[in-house]
């Protein structure tokens, strides 16, 4: 067995269904997902039932978090038609603001680019702004980071043209910062048959070998590796109208540490896609005496019935992998250990209201 010690992990984007759909996962559950999979902090998508778009949602679902969450968190607000003028005030309590413009789960999407536009001028220029973009989409708002002068996070890459676009804005000093999921880079479209099409939807969906080994050969491009938790029950995927999405939250780790093992990207590399980068595009607080100590020798298998998501399955089902979580430390806490979740409900705490009451 060898122990390395990691800083605790951050996701940028989950979802965690809370409020309206807690038969797929809760603050509860879905935070004790994230423990066990290395991650001390996480911040939640707002498109929930109601979807996080004004004060009273912020604050009802804040409150629901304050009770049950068992690491740190931060919700994000949801950009809407009509809401553009109420979002700034908000944005000290938000993650960040999320802004749809393609098809997604649940009704947030923006499809007029004045929308954006107004977005764009009415949220603070210091805080962060999340979108999904896909294809043309993401040419376009990448156009808008440009013409606003602003920094725009692009959520779940998934395409060689799309990472390929970024690299060249990149270049070219375009305020933008991107995030891929281990979906992406770790099933194609090729995996669909053996997971079952309608359990493979996802958004965006999985592609091309060509696009993943695309996304490889371009790591220097990306910021951070966030896993777009997204999970619906098995009986909801199965069913005639599957809704997209994966959990994910207790396998990127280990999926990422058998690929440092085959030599395809450093621990270090990790490190900075889970930890740095995250904190630092979305100005995040550092988590005093906090730390995972990972077996990064150890084989198991994936099997969903281990898993805390209430979701109950994964795609990655029965793929074996190098590497573990041992131990979890928050704020001086075991939070996680060997299997256990051992942080109580209530003990995460609203990373963008310290201080703040
Ligand atoms: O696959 C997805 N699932 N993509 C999204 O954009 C939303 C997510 C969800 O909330 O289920
Ligand atoms: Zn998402």
């Amino acid at each position: 067995m060898s122990t390395v010690k990691l800083p605790g992990l951050i996701d940028v984007h989950v979802h965690l269904r809370e409020p309206g759909a807690t038969h797929k996962e809760d603050w509860d559950s879905g935070t004790a997902a994230a423990l066990a999979g290395g991650f001390t902090l996480v911040l939640a998508m707002p498109n929930t039932q109601p979807p996080i778009t004004s004060k009273a949602a912020l604050e009802e679902v804040l409150q629901l978090a304050s009770q049950k969450a068992r690491c740190d968190y931060a919700q994000y607000v949801g950009a809407g038609a009509e809401n553009v003028g109420d979002l700034a005030a908000l944005a000290p309590r938000a993650a960040g603001l999320k802004m749809y413009l393609d098809q997604t789960y649940g009704p947030l999407r923006l499809d007029d680019m004045r929308h954006w536009m107004s977005h764009f001028e009415k949220w603070p220029q210091n805080r962060p702004i999340v979108a999904h973009a896909e294809g043309r989409t993401l040419a376009a708002i990448i156009l808008m980071a440009e013409l606003f002068k602003r920094h725009v996070h692009l959520a779940h890459v998934s395409k060689a043209e799309e990472i390929l676009l970024i690299r060249k804005a990149k270049e070219k000093g375009v305020p933008i910062t991107c995030e891929v999921c281990p979906h992406h880079l770790f099933l194609t479209r090729e995996d669909a048959r053996a997971i079952g099409e309608r359990r493979s939807e996802v958004r965006p969906p999985l592609n091309s070998l060509e696009d993943q080994q695309c996304l490889w050969e371009n790591l220097d491009v990306i910021d951070c590796f966030a896993t777009d938790h997204a999970p619906h029950t098995l009986s909801e995927k199965d069913s005639a109208t599957p809704p997209p999405g994966f959990p994910g939250l207790e396998t990127i780790l280990p999926l990422l540490l058998t690929a440092v093992h085959q030599g395809k990207l450093s621990l270090d590399d990790v490190v900075t896609r889970l930890y740095r980068r995250p904190k630092e595009i979305f100005d995040l607080p550092d988590q005093k005496d906090t730390w995972i100590e990972i077996d990064v020798d150890q084989e198991w298998m994936i099997q969903a019935r281990e898993l805390y998501s209430r979701c109950a399955w994964t795609p990655f089902e029965g793929r074996r992998v190098i590497g573990r979580v041992q131990r979890v430390v928050l704020r001086g806490n075991t939070a996680y250990e060997s299997g256990r979740v051992l942080a109580w409900p209530g003990y995460g705490q609203s990373i963008r209201e310290i201080g703040i009451s």
